[in-house]
């Protein structure tokens, strides 16, 4: 993870979501980016949709690694949130990473991150690092109220195509976990921690290198939590 990469690049008007179209070309051993005007089908975390209509960046690298321990494989996450955070910072926004891997902006998400990596035994054979990120698009009424584009909190449209170019930049360079860890916002703050059914009100305490947040619970406990135990909601 700490080299420079490249990827070969694939463009579409429409897709119906480009982390299932590179997941497709697995079998060819290449990296590539999949980069779409708008996605039908966008997927998010946790099963969920991801609302992908034209004037966003919607793309997904296909990378394939020779010696990944599988035990970092969080760096994968580190690595794109914190390509997306300075390509925010680059056009001048002030981003900041809600753990695990949202992109908030003036306290809205404006990105979304969604990795989907293989695995080959203890190592890590490639990821899919899937970025959903909100340039001129509109946004739905419902979604107003918890989500944001750049054009909002800039107040100008941006060339979605400069925005790409720019993450991919990003995105090829290898970051660091300090880096990630600098830019995590929302310690100290008070949040809804989401297990299966269960919600707890819990103050968000650290996040520790191998990506593990831990919190303090209302009965004053320290618990830490991997990304794929829990959601986070932050209570503004
Ligand atoms: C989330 O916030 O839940 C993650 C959203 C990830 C969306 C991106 S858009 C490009 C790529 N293709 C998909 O279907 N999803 C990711």
């Amino acid at each position: 993870m700490n080299e420079e990469r490249t990827w070969k690049t694939e463009y579409f008007d429409e897709i119906s979501s480009t982390n299932d179209y590179v997941k497709t070309k697995r079998g060819a051993g290449e990296n590539l980016i999949a980069i779409a005007k708008k996605q039908t089908g966008g997927r998010g975390t946790k099963g969920r949709s991801f609302v992908s209509d034209e004037g966003g960046v919607y793309l997904s690298a296909l990378t394939f690694y020779e010696d990944f321990p599988a035990k970092n494989a969080f760096l994968v996450m580190a690595n794109a949130a914190v390509a997306v955070v300075k390509t925010l910072q680059y056009f001048h926004l002030q981003p900041v990473i809600k753990w695990a891997n949202d992109i908030f902006v003036n306290g809205k998400k404006i990105c979304g991150i969604l990795i989907e990596n293989t695995f080959s035994g203890a190592r890590l054979a490639c990821s899919v690092v899937g970025i959903g990120l909100n340039v001129n698009n509109r946004l739905s009424e419902e979604l107003s109220g918890i989500a944001t584009t750049m054009q909002r909190a800039a107040g100008k449209e941006f060339s979605v195509e400069a925005v790409t170019d720019r993450l991919v930049v990003e995105l090829a360079k290898p970051h660091t976990m300090e880096e990630y860890l600098k830019n995590i916002g929302y310690l100290g703050k008070k949040a809804t921690a989401i297990c299966g059914e269960e919600k707890r009100t819990v103050t968000l305490l650290s996040v520790d290198e191998e990506g593990g947040l831990t919190v303090l619970t209302e009965q004053g406990e320290r618990e830490r939590f991997v990304t794929a135990e829990i959601s986070i909601r932050v209570e503004e």
